[in-house]
């Protein structure tokens, strides 16, 4: 590919010849679903973040239902969480047939604000779980959301979705609260093409929630057929799900993990040439940072009123440009069944709205480099200019 001319995509993985030779031991060991690789992916992972479980499964989204799931989540129940997430974050309580309040998020940005979710808290009755989301790897305010939590009785369960590697003075985001839940998800800085991993520090939370990954079992059954001391037999004590990570995806997140740090250090880079650039820029808006920014995603503003153009046609400008971008999030109170369900207009958020209607995000992957940051900053650049009045 070349950095110069050739189209800059959104995102890209970045894989190497470690995580190919990984995954060839696997097809060649005979065991390719959840095994040992995977058991100590979890053991490396739970020790990288500094949490007592953690526990892989086959997505993030498989992650929040068990977490909720385990919290004892059901009919009757409502869990609070923010409108600018992925579909998921909110879906997983209405699996487990609970409902969901919104609470909009901080003004000029992502993450739930915690002075709403006050509000949210004191009007809401039986609210189990509050579910904060790390949007694009920016850490929410947790302590503020914790101690709320605290006093109104709800659990804590963090979409750290976007936020691995987010280290704050108190621990890495996804560990704070009572559960949390990382994606690796293809676009996600570490991947495994399809894949999270739940942490706990809670025994009796990361029981529940192994057992009821793996069909209601009660006991680990990885090794039942090859293990010359496993027994056949096993029991199912609930109606379970079957959500666990295959060894096969588990080796590539053993290796993508050893580089994480690295791969944080360049979006970094990344980051800091993009600021560099659009600062003073008339139409732009740098994305609101802080402490632990993990950079999963680099959304900028466009100023409302500065160009003769909408967000949409800015995006359009910059695909012919040669830039591939994406819009985080399209608010989820904007979205049929959500808007039908709690009779939600688009304005009832407002911060929600505001932030997706100027907000676009530009490529931040590592591998990238320098010169490619740079023509994107370039386009963007010279794309607000040729929008501007
Ligand atoms: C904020 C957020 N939460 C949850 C998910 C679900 O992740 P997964 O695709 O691993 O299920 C995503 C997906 O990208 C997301 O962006």
């Amino acid at each position: 590919m070349n950095p110069s001319t050739d189209f800059v995509p959104f995102a890209l993985p970045s894989l190497g010849p470690e995580e190919e030779e990984a995954v060839l031991a696997v097809l060649r060991s005979g065991w390719l679903t959840t095994g040992s690789v995977a058991l100590q992916f979890e053991r490396e992972f739970a020790s990288f973040v500094g949490a007592e479980h953690a526990l892989a499964v086959n997505s993030a989204t498989s992650g929040l239902h068990l977490a909720l799931e385990a919290l004892g989540v059901g009919p009757g129940d409502t869990v609070v969480t923010s409108p600018y997430t992925f579909a998921s974050t909110a879906a997983v309580a209405r699996h487990l047939g609970a409902e969901v309040v919104f609470c909009d998020v901080v003004p000029g940005g992502y993450n739930m604000d915690p002075r709403r979710l006050e509000e949210v808290l004191a009007s809401t009755r039986n609210v189990k779980a509050v579910v904060p989301v790390h949007v694009g790897g920016l850490p929410c305010s947790m302590p503020e959301i914790l101690d709320l939590a605290r006093r109104y009785g709800c659990a804590v369960v963090e979409d750290a979705a976007h936020s691995f590697p987010s280290r704050l003075p108190g621990g890495f985001a996804g560990t704070l609260g009572d559960i949390g839940v990382f994606s690796f998800y293809a676009t996600k800085t570490i991947t495994t093409g399809e894949g999270g991993m739940v942490v706990t520090s809670d025994s009796r939370l990361a029981k529940r929630m192994s057992v009821m990954r793996m069909h209601g079992i009660d006991k680990p059954v990885w090794d039942r057929y090859t293990s010359k001391t496993a027994s056949w037999s096993y029991s199912v004590v609930e109606a379970g799900f079957k959500y666990n990570l295959p060894d096969l995806l588990a080796a590539i997140g053993r290796e993508q993990l050893k580089k994480a740090d690295r791969f944080l250090e360049e979006r970094r880079r990344i980051a800091g040439i993009y600021g560099e650039s659009f600062r003073g820029l008339p139409f732009a808006e740098l994305p609101p940072e802080g402490p632990g920014h993990a950079w999963h995603l680099y959304s900028l503003r466009l100023r409302p009123g500065s160009l003769q153009a909408s967000r949409d046609e800015f995006v359009d400008r910059l695909r012919e440009a040669g830039i591939g971008t994406s819009v985080h999030f399209i608010p989820l109170h904007t979205m049929p069944y959500w808007a039908e369900r709690y009779g939600l207009t688009p304005d009832r958020f407002p911060e929600a709205l505001s932030s997706f209607q100027r907000t676009v995000s530009l490529p931040i992957w590592q591998g990238m480099g320098e010169d490619r940051a740079r023509r994107v900053a370039r386009a963007v650049a010279e794309t607000g200019a040729g929008l501007s009045g």
